[in-house]
């Protein structure tokens, strides 16, 4: 288990604290994905990915209440999937968002994952924005990937030199 605690640079949190993912916690980071995403994924699907992702999701707690979660689903070959993420509207541009993506990114690196991989929509500009400054690369875009018949960009993150090689191939034009 993983558990890191961390003092923010800003005034959202006195404590935010960065922990496992535990079935206890799904309800209220339900929630959060409520509060998040105009089309929230169903419970069922929500609770489908939390297990898929066992040992690998993280919550953040801020003041005392669960503020964020990150899942990464992991695969072979040192690859994982950001398969679902959200940070409730209240504590947003606080850092808590960075929190959880550098600890699950800590928790995949240290666990022998070389690659991570997510996808969002092309107007999720906030969430583009957040990757990018985070090192994400942007490499594909696949039309039509949301049933609203958006297109998703996939971005990707080398944790570490594996065997995926040195160069990952980098989106060019505009999104
Ligand atoms: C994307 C998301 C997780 C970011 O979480 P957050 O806690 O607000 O992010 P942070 O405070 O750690 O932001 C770190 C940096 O990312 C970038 N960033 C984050 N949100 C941004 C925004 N709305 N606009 C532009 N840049 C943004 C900035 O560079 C920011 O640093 P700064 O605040 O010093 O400028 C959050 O906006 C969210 O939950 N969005 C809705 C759900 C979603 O889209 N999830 C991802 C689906 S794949």
């Amino acid at each position: 288990m993983l558990r890191v605690k961390l003092l923010t640079g800003r005034h959202c949190c006195e404590h935010l604290i960065v922990t496992e993912l535990r079935e206890e916690h799904l309800r209220e980071a339900y929630i959060v994905e409520v509060e998040s995403f105009e089309r929230p994924y169903p419970w069922e699907y929500f609770r489908f990915i939390a297990a898929l992702s066992s040992g690998y999701s993280l919550i953040a707690i801020c003041n005392g209440k669960i503020a964020g979660f990150v899942m990464a689903v992991p695969y072979e070959g040192g690859l994982a999937h950001i398969a679902n993420m959200a940070v409730t509207p209240e504590y947003r541009r606080c850092k808590v968002g960075s929190a959880l993506l550098s600890s699950i990114e800590y928790l995949l690196e240290n666990n022998g994952f070389s690659l991570v991989f997510l996808e969002t929509w092309v107007s999720n500009h906030a969430a583009r924005r957040f990757y990018e400054a985070h090192g994400y690369r942007a490499i594909r875009i696949i039309p039509g990937y949301y049933e609203w018949g958006e297109a998703a960009v996939v971005y990707v993150k080398l944790l570490r030199q594996g065997i995926i090689g040195r160069d990952v191939p980098v989106l060019s034009g505009s999104l």
